[in-house]
């Protein structure tokens, strides 16, 4: 396994851009020395007294580093024991794992079958039909509504028959586009229970890129509801899916689930039915579809480098083992646990730790529908509370937000039914980690730091509750299977031993790793499998300290990420530069206190443009992101210039804007390949007066 640098893109120009910025964003990412040396939190004693918890499933570092060892040396053995100790197989594999990333031919338990929904319901539906499956903590607190395993069993059957007589086959996609209410889950186990392959758009998707991403998979099917709810806010889900629906004449069938019930909700009696009407005449049976453990069980589309969002698909068997693996070791999961995961079903810690983790486990999942503010502050902590959740987990930016809301909101609430509390999306910084720890936890719960990707499937760096010494700010360790290198960015050799910084890549297959992109695999061997060569390259930057802990230091590459959500500079520059006058874009992260990153935009003029109202121009811009991506992706600073700073060659160096964003204009570094640097100095002085 040589490692030969091949570029992303391969082309010398590209290559260049690429290391740059690998430099440079190291060197903003966490400033030197700020790593800590010593492992400072031990597991809290309480976890492991048996009179308080459930014994974890591992209990000491020699535990996992043996279990661990046993995945990288013997994969068949660990991971066979694991798929047929926590998965059911209508047909027993033999083989195990086959394919290389060079060949992007990776393939799990390729010869086994099974289902999702049948893992997810029917199994726990036999033994505990009245285990709640789901709890929905409702927009208003005071209106949750829970679903037992076998109700939820019943409804994702009519479905399922509903889909079927919809003409829906295995194999076809299903867009769905659905508010934070149990009928997404629904609506995916119908899917996986028939074969079919769903397509979560997050709902705060505009109608753009949801026909985009409809017409993309091909779905000729659309599951959403009347309305959305958020903090009080309603949000017009069939309006949006009807402006979607005028591009997409694929589409022949809408159900649409009356959520909110509001009258006037737009209906074309040819195309839409509503849920209410036809769902509950089907029957509450329908024989689950096996499939290939191979065959995809859902596809979700993700930013990348380049503009075009990719439909990232993941395999039925590899998958769901990995999601069933990580919710008991990583969370810990016993019996009876409830699970309390603030994620958007429509991004794949949703679709992984909302749904197919925990019901694989047959373990209670809370669908929360609100905001972490909405009535008042305590309203996470009142919902683990009422419904006594033992694992809680969500993201740096909810942390910091409410962190800077003081600790009243939380100590007026009862958490001590908590054993894990959980990070993902986004590094987490040290204050923001400690705090959750002491304020949230009371130092009597395990904080799990958890690094994974849409395109991982499963968290792949994390702690483990019963075992590993944490750090604040490390991801710690990795998870079974998973082998880390760290790269040398520009050579791609790998860096062996402590104290090494360089890009993140992993350097065997794992069972929930993404299989393909839908309807372009050449694009996923160049972003993931040729930019290093034997290696899945993560896209993200990481350091080994002197113990070994791994610490994640953000994007090397295109992607910024604003309150965990995932965003690609490329796609909301051809957003801006959609608008008339705009002649060029160029967007950058910028440094957020709260939401980890914030969306930074330098526009040029069209010199024939005539703008009178350089403020209206920039909500008009925003607005015109919002329209084309959504709402989530709204700069928050856009700034009109004269011009950028480019290299002779014309391309815009992004490098110096980062910096000039970042108030280190004082440390610019070489300027000798910008072709007029006068544009920088402007640049300087614009951003001093503006932010
Ligand atoms: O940069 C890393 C960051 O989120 C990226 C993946 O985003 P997405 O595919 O949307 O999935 C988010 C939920 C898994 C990564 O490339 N990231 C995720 N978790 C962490 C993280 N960065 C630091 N620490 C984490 N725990």
């Amino acid at each position: 396994q040589a490692a030969l640098p091949v570029t992303p893109g391969q082309t010398p120009i590209e290559k260049q851009v690429f290391t740059e910025q690998v430099v440079d964003q190291f060197a903003h990412a966490r400033p030197e020395g700020e790593v800590d040396p010593k492992p400072i939190h031990s597991v809290p004693a309480r976890l492991l007294d048996p009179a308080q918890c459930p014994t974890p499933h591992i209990t000491s570092m020699e535990q996992y580093r043996t279990m661990y060892d046993q995945s990288l040396n013997d994969p068949d053995t660990f991971w066979g024991n694991m798929a047929r100790d926590l998965l059911h197989w209508s047909r027993p594999f033999t083989q195990i794992t086959n394919g290389t990333f060079e060949d992007g031919d990776v393939s799990w338990f390729a010869d086994g079958e099974l289902n999702a929904s049948v893992n997810c319901l029917d199994r726990h539906a036999q033994r505990h039909p009245d285990r709640i499956a789901i709890i929905h903590e409702a927009d208003e607190p005071g209106q949750a509504r829970s679903y037992t395993y076998k109700e939820l069993l019943l409804e994702v059957c009519r479905v399922a028959n509903l889909l079927i007589s919809f003409g829906l086959r295995k194999g076809n996609t299903v867009a769905i586009y659905m508010p934070m209410i149990p009928q997404a889950a629904i609506a995916m186990l119908a899917c996986a229970r028939i074969g079919c392959i769903h397509s979560v758009v997050f709902a705060g998707f505009s109608a753009d890129s949801l026909a985009e991403r409809i017409l993309d998979a091909n779905s000729a099917v659309v599951i959403t509801a009347d309305e959305g709810r958020r903090g009080g806010r309603v949000i017009p889900t069939k309006r949006i899916v009807d402006d979607a629906l005028k591009k997409c004449p694929n589409v022949k069938r809408v159900l649409t689930f009356a959520h909110t019930g509001a009258t006037g909700i737009p209906f074309n009696p040819t195309r839409d039915v509503w849920w209410h009407e036809v769902v509950s005449r089907q029957r509450p049976y329908c024989a689950p579809v096996p499939v290939n453990a191979e065959d995809p069980l859902f596809l979700l589309y993700t930013s990348g480098s380049t503009g075009k969002p990719k439909g990232v698909v993941h395999s039925t068997g590899g998958y769901l083992l990995g999601v069933a693996a990580t919710v008991k070791y990583v969370f810990d999961a016993h019996d009876g646990d409830i699970f309390g995961c603030t994620a958007d079903v429509g991004w794949i810690t949703g679709h992984s730790y909302l749904v197919y983790g925990p019901l694989s486990l047959g373990i209670t999942t809370v669908f929360f529908e609100s905001v972490p503010t909405y009535p008042d502050a305590s309203r996470y902590w009142k919902m683990v509370e009422d419904h006594k959740i033992t694992q809680f987990y969500t993201a740096p930016t909810a942390i910091r937000a409410l962190r800077r809301l003081g600790d009243d909101w939380v100590n007026q609430c009862d958490l001590s039914s908590l054993r894990v509390i959980g990070s993902v999306g986004e590094p987490i910084n040290p204050e923001a980690w400690n705090w959750y720890n002491e304020v949230v936890g009371h130092g009597r719960c395990a904080v799990v730091d958890t690094y994974w990707q849409t395109e991982t499937g499963a968290n792949v760096i994390t702690p483990l509750p019963g075992c590993t010494r944490t750090k604040p700010g490390s991801a710690t360790f990795p998870f079974f299977g998973i082998e880390v290198a760290i790269l040398d960015a520009h050579t791609g050799q790998e860096l062996e031993g402590p104290d090494v910084t360089g890009v993140l890549a992993l350097k065997r297959p794992w069972p929930a790793m993404a299989r393909t992109i839908a309807g372009d695999h050449p694009r996923y061997l160049t972003t993931y499998m040729h930019p290093y060569r034997g290696y899945y390259f993560s896209g993200d930057g990481a350091t080994r300290d002197a113990d070994g802990y791994i610490w994640i230091r953000g994007r090397v590459d295109d992607v910024i990420n604003v309150s965990g959500h995932r965003l690609s500079t490329s796609e909301i520059e051809s957003a801006l530069v959609l608008y008339p006058a705009v002649a060029e874009a160029a967007v950058v992260g910028a440094h957020d206190d709260v939401t980890g990153q914030s969306i930074c935009a330098f526009v040029t003029l069209k010199p024939q443009a005539k703008v009178d109202d350089t403020i209206q121009l920039t909500r008009d811009l925003v607005l015109q992101v919002r329209k084309i991506i959504g709402p989530f992706a709204s700069p928050k600073a856009i700034m009109i210039v004269d011009d950028l700073p480019k290299t002779r060659s014309g391309k815009i160096i992004r490098r110096i804007l980062r910096k000039v964003v970042a108030g280190e204009a004082d440390s610019l570094g070489d300027l000798s390949t910008v072709s007029e640097p006068a544009v920088v100095q402007t640049l300087v002085k614009m951003v001093n007066e503006k932010l």
